[in-house]
């Protein structure tokens, strides 16, 4: 209903929620959830090993150039270039640093031009590359204007300085790529504000540009990558050199995604190219682009804004995979895919049939295409025919060149979908390596930035891709700019807007047991029988066990593999004890014996609740006494994490009440005793509120209501859209709507409500709270039946201690929809994924349905549920206001 009174009300929210249907369809409660992959263990910025860090004066490290063979790291920041030391970038080389700040003068025509002097009017450097043996070659913005230079590396000084704005965007903000190959520069953006975008050679002069007229190569295009793939090398058919650049721009044509304004592309041009002699004069006439479709197609998610990509080469060249990273077009959607597209399939669609603009829509050309085939290199086949270069190119090919830029097939990722999918997260970069496990394989391991300052580090498995860790590195939130791995210094160079972080490839002394070692499935860790190592320094790796693979086996016959944590706890009948249980791996589920039979009766009824991070005897029984061990189950292995010894001693003894003045209780009181105050009299569920799992039977109901809801989302989607483009045409000029702004807010009103909903199922109490609820509300059952409880425990480092707790409400209050819109994430420290060590989770079951399968996969659900949470941040906004 709420949907429909918000079409009436708005024909832009109609229109955007149109856009959104897709979205409606997967989010938030789709079996999507199933896809996201969960990074094992999760790494916060003073857990890191063996990192150098660089902090130079300026901010915004951009730019990175790499050259192991001297051992150093170029980087560009604002107003700044440094020479840093590969082996530690602590420090710059000699002190080798050039301050390259836009004047005064020019500063002062940046703020007169209407530019922002606190962001715009500054020197970002944009470009940085090796121009020959002796000089690097770098643009900047220059405060609006920009210049280029050349850097004497021996002194690392400048000695020249040119115009940059053919080279280099003004905008320190607008998609740019660039390069130099064999002296050739190549560069694409959108250089000018009010400038078409264009892929450029710089120099050598004659510089080539793409062609605007009759047909617009490029529309709005912003740019996120480029490479040279030298093609020519062992090629029979004498072949060129490409390059590629990678993009997104505005859609032009009809496909099924409709609701998209945006694609991504690829596009190609030939090193070899020289332009037409008439036709295509000083222009490329290899200029070919095609579309990269990254989808999952049973949810009609489609990801079509390319944030990263990175080319891998295969043993030749021609098995290079291209690594893009991928989000979707609304920005406050965090979500983000990585597709891998391999070069045979690029290849296959430049050389598919072309589109052709037919009645201002693009169709499929499927009349008679010229020869030679237009927009191909110049091969033998050609030279055969006296065409040695692209002037001598016929006129019809560079005319039919001219008007079909675009290829009509799409370029399907490898295996038809993500190879890995995740939410929550928006990925900013990417750089993959290949590394040869034990097995003799070879991995691929992938290094992706976040936009919140972390970097999540993968090996994809056949198909899967298995997150092994995510590091925080940066302490402040900021987007990863770029990434660049050296294989002679095994290490990772990471640049953000605060600095440059050294990491190395692998830190395996991180984990200290054997199943440690092989659960992380890192093809560079081993266990040597006493410790995990780093298996490409290591002198003998054939005694060394590993399973990537698999993630299991190995270690069956490795027993001093640490001793178990062993405690005692006696306790009075009738009170709570909480056995803490802490497990480090984020994929692990934890499992409980007594007395070595597998724990049964975690209902209510049953005495037991079981959480994320501990169990919880509730109102101990004579009968649940004995030993509790506590295992972390991981691919399929228990390995016994804690053993307890628990007396429930059979006391009576007056009925004792809790403090009644929550804030003379410590905040760690509860979990430093481990022991909760007693119940005054009764069963353990007579005055504990029931608390139900959001996914258990109960909800089965509102979960078809939501299955009800989607439907009617749907079908209220399709009937908006025709009442859209009846309003388009009555009411506005919508067209060409950027994806930007308009989006940004309007997207939040349609996706709250979901969120809402959902939240409406699982409410967050503290413990506290909850015993002060008992205790001055009776035995009254005031809340409505159905919430999480999480109990602030020690080790708190996270925001959530600071307030002091406020007097206890009989509900939570509704949360404030800004809280779900754009990422309180930020703010708050992602350490809290793992409820570890900052919080106890208790979870219990509102009916008593003990034998429910539904049971067995909850701890892993709620972990999942958990990590969704903390993504949307809202814990610790309601842990306080409802305290
Ligand atoms: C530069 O850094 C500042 C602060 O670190 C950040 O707010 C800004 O967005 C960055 N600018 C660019 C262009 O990266
Ligand atoms: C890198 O250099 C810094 C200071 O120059 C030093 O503190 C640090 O220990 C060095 N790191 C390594 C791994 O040697
Ligand atoms: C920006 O311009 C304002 C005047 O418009 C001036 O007061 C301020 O100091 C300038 N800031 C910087 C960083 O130059
Ligand atoms: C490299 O380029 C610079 C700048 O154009 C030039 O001065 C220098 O002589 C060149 N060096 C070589 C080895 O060609
Ligand atoms: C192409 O090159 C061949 C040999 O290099 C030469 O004989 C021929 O004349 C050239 N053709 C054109 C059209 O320039
Ligand atoms: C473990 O020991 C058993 C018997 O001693 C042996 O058969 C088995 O191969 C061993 N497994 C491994 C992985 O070493």
């Amino acid at each position: 209903m709420a949907v429909t009174v918000e079409l009436q009300r708005s024909p832009i929210s109609l229109t955007l929620l149109c856009c959104l249907t897709p979205i409606l369809w997967a989010f938030p409660f789709g079996p999507l959830l199933e896809l996201d992959v969960i990074p094992r263990i999760t790494v916060p910025i003073n857990g890191l090993l063996g990192c150098n860090h660089f902090h130079g004066s300026a901010i915004n490290y951009s730019t990175l150039l790499l050259e192991e063979g001297a051992g150093i790291l170029y980087v560009g920041a604002r107003e700044a270039l440094y020479a840093l030391d590969l082996a530690n970038v602590s420090a710059t080389r000699n002190g080798s640093a050039i301050d390259w700040a836009a004047s005064a003068e020019q500063k002062r025509q940046c703020l007169s031009k209407g530019r922002d002097n606190q962001t715009e009017c500054y020197n970002y450097i944009r470009f940085l590359d090796r121009y020959n043996e002796t000089h690097l070659y770098t643009c900047g913005t220059h405060a609006f204007r920009p210049r280029c230079a050349y850097i004497d590396v021996e002194r690392f000084s400048f000695v020249r300085f040119e115009e940059g704005r053919e080279k280099c965007p003004y905008d320190p903000a607008k998609g740019y790529t660039g390069l130099i190959v064999d002296g050739e520069m190549y560069s694409a953006s959108q250089y000018e504000f009010r400038s078409n975008p264009d892929i450029r050679r710089n120099f050598p002069f004659p510089n080539l540009r793409t062609d605007e007229a009759p047909t617009r190569w490029l529309l709005e295009a912003d740019f996120v990558g480029s490479a040279l793939l030298r093609e020519s090398i062992n090629s029979s058919t004498g072949d060129d050199d490409k390059l590629y650049f990678f993009f997104t721009e505005r859609n032009q044509e009809q496909t099924a995604y409709t609701s998209q304004t945006r694609v991504a592309r690829v596009a190609r041009v030939c090193k070899g190219d020289i332009g037409g002699l008439r036709t295509l004069q000083r222009k490329w006439t290899s200029f070919l682009k095609a579309r990269l479709v990254c989808s999952v197609p049973e949810y009609e998610l489609q990801f079509n804004v390319l944030r990263s990509v990175f080319v891998l080469e295969g043993a030749s060249v021609h098995g290079s995979i291209f690594y893009a990273v991928f989000g979707l077009e609304w920005k406050n959607v965090k979500t983000s895919a990585v597709c891998q597209y391999s070069l045979r399939d690029v290849k296959a669609t430049f050389d598919g049939p072309y589109m052709e603009l037919q009645d201002s829509k693009w169709r499929e050309y499927t009349e008679n295409v010229p020869e030679p085939r237009p927009g191909s290199c110049i091969m033998d086949q050609h030279r055969a025919q006296l065409i040695n270069s692209s002037r001598d190119l016929p006129d019809n090919v560079l005319m039919f060149v001219r008007r079909h830029p675009l290829m009509a097939r799409e370029i399907q990722p490898i295996g038809g979908r993500p190879l890995l999918f995740k939410k929550s997260v928006d990925y900013t970069r990417i750089a993959v390596q290949k590394v040869t496990a034990l097995d003799g394989r070879t991995y691929n391991v992938l290094f992706i930035g976040t936009d919140e300052g972390w970097l999540n580090k993968a090996v994809t498995v056949g198909d899967q891709v298995h997150i092994t860790e995510e590091l925080q590195l940066f302490k402040e939130p900021q987007p990863i700019n770029n990434i660049v791995l050296s294989h002679k210094q095994r290490s990772v160079y990471v640049s953000a807007s605060s600095g440059v972080v050294q990491l190395p490839f692998s830190v395996c002394v991180r984990y200290t047991s054997c199943y440690e070692c092989v659960f992380a499935r890192d093809p560079l860790c081993g266990w040597n029988g006493t410790q995990c190592v780093d298996i490409s320094s290591y002198p003998d790796t054939s005694n060394l066990i590993q399973d990537v693979q698999m993630g299991n086996r190995g270690c069956e016959n490795i027993t001093a593999d640490g001793s178990v944590p062993q405690r005692t706890r006696s306790v009075m009948a009738g009170d709570d004890v909480l056995l803490q249980c802490e497990i480090r791996s984020n994929l692990a589920v934890p499992r409980w014996t007594l007395n070595g039979e597998q724990l049964q009766g975690y209902g209510p009824d049953g005495g037991y609740r079981a959480g994320a991070d501990g169990l919880l005897i509730v109102g101990a029984q004579g009968r649940q006494s004995g030993r509790y061990c506590c295992y972390a189950v991981e691919n399929d292995v228990w390995i016994p994490v804690r053993s307890y010894m628990v007396r429930v001693q059979p006391v009576s003894r007056p009925s004792l009440h809790p403090p009644t003045d929550p804030t003379a209780l410590p905040e760690s009181f509860f979990t430093t005793a481990s022991v909760l105050p007693t119940r005054p009299h009764g069963g353990p569920t007579e005055h504990s509120p029931s608390v139900a799992f959001p996914f258990g039977p109960e909800s089965q109901t509102s979960r078809h209501k939501e299955a009800l809801y989607i439907s009617l989302v749907a079908v209220l989607g399709g009937l908006c859209l025709v009442l859209t483009v009846v309003l388009l045409y009555i009411t506005f000029c919508l067209h060409s709507t950027p994806s930007g702004g308009k989006y940004t807010q309007q997207g939040t009103l349609v996706t709250a409500p979901t969120d809402r909903k959902w939240s409406s199922h699982m409410e967050l109490k503290t413990i506290s709270s909850h015993c002060n609820g008992r205790t001055e509300h009776g035995g009254a059952a005031s809340m409505d039946g159905e919430f999480l409880q999480i109990v602030p425990g020690q080790g708190f480092d996270s925001p959530s201690e600071e307030p002091p707790p406020a007097p206890p409400l009989p509900m939570p209050p509704p949360l404030p929809n800004a809280e779900y819109a754009n990422g309180f994430s930020s703010a708050l420290p992602s350490v809290l994924r793992k409820m570890n060590g900052n919080s106890y989770v208790l979870l219990g079951q509102a009916d008593s349905d003990m034998t429910s399968p539904l049971y067995h996969s909850f701890t892993e659900e709620l972990n999942k549920i958990l990590e969704k949470r903390k993504h949307t941040q809202l814990e610790v906004q309601l842990d306080e206001s409802s305290l």
